[in-house]
């Protein structure tokens, strides 16, 4: 039997934890988004600004060479790591260890780079957030999915979760997948959507922010660096990715009455992260 949650604000409210008046950068958490591609580098810059808008005390990305200079002028606040390659991301080495990695906005889907994430997996121990390319990726060799720590957040949209779970016919039969996916190799679903639900094993969480303003380029890139973001404050995965999904709608709601759903672009969620957690 599933057992089926709501997130509402009183949800949300048990599992939001507050910063310490002491804390400093150093504790806030360092996170990594690993993305990027030629003609894909704002990927990487909507989702590690929302990161650093979602609380972590510093943010690296890490992306290839082509992307460094768009980088460091439209975020000072980020440091930049690059790959070898020009165009896209080879070999994922960092000579540091942040507390939560997101992998896969504008990452693409070159030999090079289904390698890199396959070295990448084999050895990685650090919490981590896959999206985008990165779950193109590992559809295209399943074997990838042995690989993948247990509790690693994925956050496929339907088109990327058909890749990951197979066809369905019928609401009930996708839930099923799902939850038997998230079972049998312990990840973590975020299954975005109208509603987005988060399946953990046993547990569906079902959000109740957003609306059709979301539907909209790069929403979901901001998504994956908010995640990231409270994984590395040190949120239980399941906390971070609820915390996450909830705060990601809630700006929607927020910017509304003024946006509209038609001039709503992904930059207005990084831009409301601020009054979605007031
Ligand atoms: N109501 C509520 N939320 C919605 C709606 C809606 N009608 N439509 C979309 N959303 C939300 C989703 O729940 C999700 O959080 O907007 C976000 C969209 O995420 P993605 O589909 O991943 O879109 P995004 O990644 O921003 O678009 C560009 O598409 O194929 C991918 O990988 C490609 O990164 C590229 C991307
Ligand atoms: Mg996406």
């Amino acid at each position: 039997m599933t057992n089926s949650i709501y997130i509402d604000q009183e949800e949300i409210l048990k599992r939001y934890k507050q910063p310490d008046k002491k804390t400093h950068k150093g504790i806030q958490g360092h996170a990594l988004i690993i993305g990027g591609s030629y003609g894909k580098i704002g990927a990487v810059s909507l989702s590690s600004k929302a990161c650093l808008k979602t609380g972590c005390g510093l943010v690296t990305v890490f992306i290839p060479k082509c992307g460094y200079d768009i980088l460091q002028i439209s975020i000072p606040e980020v440091m930049v790591l690059t790959d070898i390659q020009e165009e896209m991301i080879s070999n994922f080495t960092f000579d540091f260890t942040p507390q939560a990695i997101g992998i896969g906005p504008g990452l693409g889907q070159a030999v090079e780079t289904q390698n890199a994430l396959h070295q990448f997996l084999k050895t990685n121990t650090i919490p981590l957030v896959i999206d985008a390319d990165g779950l193109n990726i590992i559809s295209k060799n399943k074997k990838l999915l042995d690989l993948v720590q247990p509790k690693t957040v994925i956050t496929p949209h339907p088109k990327e979760l058909e890749r990951l779970i197979g066809k369905w016919d019928s609401e009930e039969e996708k839930m099923s997948k799902a939850i038997s996916f998230s079972k049998q190799h312990q990840v973590i679903i975020v299954m975005k959507g109208a509603p987005t639900r988060i399946i953990d094993g046993e547990s569906v969480y079902e959000n109740t922010t957003g609306n059709a303003a979301l539907a909209t380029a790069g929403t979901g890139d901001v998504l994956t660096g908010m995640i990231t973001s409270l994984l590395a404050q040190s949120y239980e995965t399941i906390d971070a990715a609820i915390l996450g999904v909830y705060l990601h709608g809630l700006t929607a709601d927020i910017a509304l009455p003024e946006t509209g759903y038609q001039s709503f672009i992904a930059s207005d969620v990084i831009a409301n992260i601020g009054k979605a957690f007031l």
